[in-house]
């Protein structure tokens, strides 16, 4: 891919600031491809992948995403919204998807059983928080594919998550780990305002 940016993660983390304002410049399919395909290889714990995305680029649904989002400019004005649910329910509905294919045929079906007596345990809503803070690190590396592309973003939970869930049609346990608008930077941010490695750092 010669003719796509390509930053390497110090530049892309380095260069990374919320943005909120997007030239009208479309991401091409190529690369919409790209980012999805970096987002797939995120990992999770036993590799469950409870993420979902919803990539939104239609106008007028942008606009209904933005007026659930109290307005905020940049929902509509941003060539793709990308937004990131978990779905813990639909990974247990379809356990054996998630069982490496190098593991025995022997051993599949017990790993199945105890991924599923574990998770029936829980209620709901605690795998459902469960399985977003696993869908949190594939938001984390959303960021990271779309800068290291050339885009730029700003991550999001500024909205209302239910009439969100309505417009998108998601099922009523999702969890949201933010919604992403996503495209071209028309303007370069705020500078990075952060905790001096003292305050957030401690060896033992
Ligand atoms: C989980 C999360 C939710 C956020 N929600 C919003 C939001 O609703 N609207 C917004 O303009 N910025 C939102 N932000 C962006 C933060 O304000 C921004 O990341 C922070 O001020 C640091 O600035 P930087 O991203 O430019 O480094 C959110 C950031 C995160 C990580």
């Amino acid at each position: 891919m010669a003719d796509q940016t390509s930053l390497s993660v110090e530049e892309a983390i380095e260069t990374r600031h919320s943005i909120r304002r997007f030239t009208e410049d479309p991401i091409p399919k190529k690369e919409m491809s790209k980012i999805l395909e970096l987002v797939r290889l995120s990992p999770s714990a036993w590799n469950l992948q409870p993420w979902r995305l919803h990539v939104v680029i239609e106008s007028t649904l942008k606009n209904k995403l933005e007026e659930a989002a109290y307005g905020q400019k940049q929902v509509g004005s941003a060539p793709a919204v990308f937004v990131v649910i978990s779905d813990m329910e639909d990974v247990l509905a379809n356990l054996p998807d998630t069982i490496h294919p190098s593991i025995p045929e022997a051993r599949r079906e017990e790993e199945v059983s105890n991924l599923a007596s574990f998770f029936n345990g829980m209620s709901i809503e605690e795998r459902g928080q469960w399985g977003l803070t696993q869908t949190n690190i594939a938001f984390g590396f959303l960021m990271m594919a779309v800068q290291g592309l050339g885009y730029s973003s700003v991550p999001m939970l500024g909205f209302d998550q239910q009439k969100v869930k309505e417009l998108l049609d998601l099922p009523e346990h999702a969890k949201f780990a933010g919604i992403l608008p996503v495209g071209k930077a028309a303007n370069e941010g705020y500078p990075h305002h952060r905790f001096e490695l003292e305050k957030i750092v401690t060896f033992h």
